[in-house]
């Protein structure tokens, strides 16, 4: 199975430019499954939520999700990015897995990062699984990096691979991420934009590296902090579900469970 990232820039409230751009990556890269940033539609940084109203689809008969869908089976590829989604009334940052049998899996991002409290609703469960060439394929959105349980709920429930679009600000998720891809012994792929957005007395800037991990934390692939590229590795999805360490030891079936108390359950700290 090939797969690829596409890191790019992309523009602020331009949702027809950026279809363009994701568009055109996914016709040109080889690949099976092509992993895009989060809100890549939109750009990143929403004043309000009319502004991010105005600019957010529904999956998927949005015009995004009809696009590269259609695309996506004309030429036989899949690819995962992220999106402003709307539902009703509800705005979330959420990120969508499409792939040539039509179908569309919608991730709900479940951690929200600073000023996106202000204006993306909290979601509920969302699906966030699906299957490319016989691999299953997770979803998880950027700030879900802070939270293992999400990569671990993941990997218990068969992944592959985790897809993980993002929009990093600090620098220390793409390390993380290598340990989360070895913890876990999945494929991950975290793909992130680069440069700046500035609005309304707001600055922030994106750090690019985006890279693809192996079940041993080995990147297979990484980008540069700015420069705007699609990376591809080849993954072998058996070597995700060898979970044996030693001769005696196995990553899941070696967990206990009995002993991690709160860590499986909501703390007293947590917003439930
Ligand atoms: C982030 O979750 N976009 C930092």
């Amino acid at each position: 199975m090939n797969v690829g990232f596409y890191q790019f820039s992309p523009a602020y409230g331009d949702p027809e430019g950026n279809l363009r751009r994701l568009a055109a990556a996914l016709r040109s890269a080889a690949v099976d499954l092509l992993v895009c940033p989060e809100l890549c539609t939109t750009g990143y940084l929403f004043l309000d939520r009319d502004e991010l109203n105005a600019v957010a689809e529904r999956i998927p008969d949005g015009p995004t999700c009809k696009a590269l869908g259609a695309l996506c089976r004309e030429i036989g590829r899949s690819i995962v990015f992220g999106i402003a989604e709307r539902a009703g009334d509800g705005l979330f940052n959420s990120a969508v897995l499409l792939t040539p049998d039509g179908g569309a899996v919608c991730y709900r991002k479940a951690h929200l990062f600073d000023t996106e409290l202000n204006v993306f609703d909290r979601p509920g469960s969302s699906p966030r699984m699906g299957i490319v060439k016989g691999a299953k394929v997770g979803i998880m959105v950027c700030f879900d990096w802070r939270f293992p349980e999400v990569a671990r709920a993941l990997a218990l429930e068969g992944a592959d691979v985790i897809a993980h679009p993002a929009n990093l600000v600090h620098p220390y998720c793409q390390d993380a991420m290598v340990t989360r891809s070895l913890e876990n012994r999945v494929f991950s792929v975290t793909a992130n934009r680069t440069g700046v957005e500035e609005t309304g007395g707001l600055r922030t800037a994106f750090t690019g590296r985006s890279q693809i991990v192996s079940p041993m934390g080995a990147r297979l692939a990484q980008a540069d902090p700015d420069e705007e590229c699609v990376r591809t590795a080849i993954l072998n999805p058996a070597e995700a579900r060898d979970k044996g360490v030693t001769a005696r030891n196995d990553l899941f079936r070696d967990r206990r469970p009995d002993l991690y108390g709160p860590a499986l359950g909501g703390d007293r700290r947590s917003k439930g």
